[in-house]
C-alpha cells in the first residue's frame, strides 16, 4: 500500500506587518478595536506592487524542501493553489517549477479552490501518490490578496493579507493523509466573489473581491463542523485522538465556533490568524508550517486541516504526522 505523508514544511511572509492602525493611517475609515473584536486580526502582510504569488510560492517552497531533506530533483509534481495566479496564463506552479530548475520529468498546475485551495490541492497530490504515478510533490498554497482588494470597502479590505506556504509530499509505506473530505456548492458563488474578468484587452465588470460577511460566517460554521465529523469517520479514528486542528485562518470566531462544536480546547487549535490575517490558499500552510518549526506539532501526532472559501468550497483532512 502506498500511502502519502507530509516530508517538510515552509512558509513566507513578505515585508513588515501592517497593523490594524497602519490601516487606519492608509485613510481605512476603520480601527483596532473594531477589526480585533470581529475578526481577530491585529496585522498582515502585503507584498510589494511587483511581486507576484509564483515569488512568495518559490521561498516557501525552497524552505519546505530543505525541512523535507530531499533536493529540487527529486520532485515530480508542483501543485499551487491560488486564486491570484501572476498570469490568466501559464500556471503558477510552471512559474515555480522553471523558478526551481527542476527538469520536465514533472507535472505542474494550479488548483483554483480560493480559501479551501490548499486542501483541494493536497487532496490531488495525494491521490497521485497513492496511485503510484508520482513519488514527491510540492503542494503550495500562495496568495497577493492585496490586489484584489477595494480600499473603500472596510468590511473586506481589513481582512486579507498575502503569503505563501508550502508542503513537500511524499510517498511512504506508512499514513501520512488518513482521509480526505472535499465539497462545493456553486449555488452560493454570490456571496464571495471577484466578479471581473479580462475581456478584449479590458478589465470587464467589478475586479475587486466581494463579500456577503454574515452570510458566509452562518455558512463557514456550519459546513466546516460537517465535513470535521465527515473527515474523522471516513478516516476510522477517535475524535479524541486529534492532537491539533489547524483551520483556515479567516476570523478567530469562526475557529472558535468550530473549535467548540467539535469540543476541542483552542490550546489544540494552531492560530495566526491574528497575525497573518487571512491569506486565503496560503493560510493553512503557513500556519502549518508555524507551528511545526516552534515544535507544537511533532512527529507522531495526528492533526486536521479544514477550511472553506469561494465557491462555496470546502473540505477537511486528517493527517498523521
Ligand atoms: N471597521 C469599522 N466598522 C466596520 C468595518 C470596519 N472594518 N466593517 C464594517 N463595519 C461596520 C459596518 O459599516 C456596519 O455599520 P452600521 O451598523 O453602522 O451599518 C457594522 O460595522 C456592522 O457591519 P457587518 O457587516 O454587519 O459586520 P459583521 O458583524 O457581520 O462583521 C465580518 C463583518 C467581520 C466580515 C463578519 O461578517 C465575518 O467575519 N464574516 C465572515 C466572513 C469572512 O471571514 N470572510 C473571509 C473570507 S471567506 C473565508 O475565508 C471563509
Amino acid at each position: 500500500m502506498i500511502y502519502a505523508r507530509i516530508a517538510g514544511t515552509g512558509s513566507y511572509l513578505p515585508g513588515e506587518p501592517i497593523t490594524n492602525d497602519d490601516l487606519v493611517k492608509r485613510g481605512v475609515d476603520t480601527s483596532d478595536e473594531w477589526i480585533t473584536a470581529r475578526t481577530g486580526i491585529r496585522a498582515r502582510h502585503f507584498a510589494a506592487p511587483d511581486t507576484g504569488s509564483s515569488e512568495l510560492a518559490l521561498v516557501a517552497a525552497r524552505r519546505a524542501i530543505e525541512a523535507a531533506g530531499c533536493t529540487v530533483d527529486d520532485i515530480d509534481l508542483v501543485i499551487v493553489a491560488t486564486s491570484t495566479p501572476d498570469f490568466i496564463f501559464p500556471s503558477t506552479a510552471t512559474l515555480v517549477q522553471a523558478g526551481l530548475g527542476i527538469e520536465n520529468n514533472c507535472a505542474a498546475f494550479d488548483v483554483q479552490a480560493v480559501c479551501c485551495g490548499f486542501v483541494y490541492a493536497l487532496a490531488t497530490a495525494e491521490k497521485f501518490i497513492r496511485s503510484g504515478s508520482h513519488r514527491r510533490a510540492l503542494v503550495i498554497g500562495a496568495e497577493v490578496f492585496s490586489r484584489l482588494l477595494d480600499w473603500t470597502d472596510r468590511s473586506t479590505c481589513v481582512l486579507f493579507g498575502d503569503g505563501a506556504g508550502a508542503v513537500v509530499l511524499e510517498a511512504s509505506d506508512k499514513p501520512g493523509v488518513r482521509a480526505v473530505a472535499l465539497h462545493a456548492d456553486g449555488s452560493h458563488h454570490l456571496v464571495l466573489w471577484v466578479p471581473g474578468h479580462v475581456s478584449g484587452g479590458l478589465v470587464t465588470g467589478d475586479p475587486f473581491l466581494r463579500m456577503h460577511g454574515q452570510t458566509v460566517f452562518k455558512l463557514a460554521v456550519k459546513v466546516l463542523e460537517e465535513v470535521a465529523h465527515e473527515v474523522i469517520d471516513l478516516a476510522g479514528v477517535p475524535q479524541d485522538s486529534i492532537d491539533w486542528l489547524v483551520p483556515h485562518q479567516a476570523n478567530i470566531r469562526i475557529i472558535q465556533s468550530t473549535a467548540k462544536r467539535l469540543g476541542l480546547p483552542m490550546e489544540k487549535v494552531v492560530t495566526t490568524v491574528d497575525v497573518h490575517g487571512n491569506t486565503s490558499a496560503a493560510s493553512i500552510p503557513l500556519a502549518l508550517d508555524c507551528a511545526i518549526r516552534d515544535g507544537r506539532i511533532r512527529p507522531g501526532q495526528r492533526v486536521m486541516f479544514e477550511g472553506i472559501g469561494g465557491g462555496v468550497a470546502w473540505g477537511a483532512a486528517l493527517i498523521d504526522f
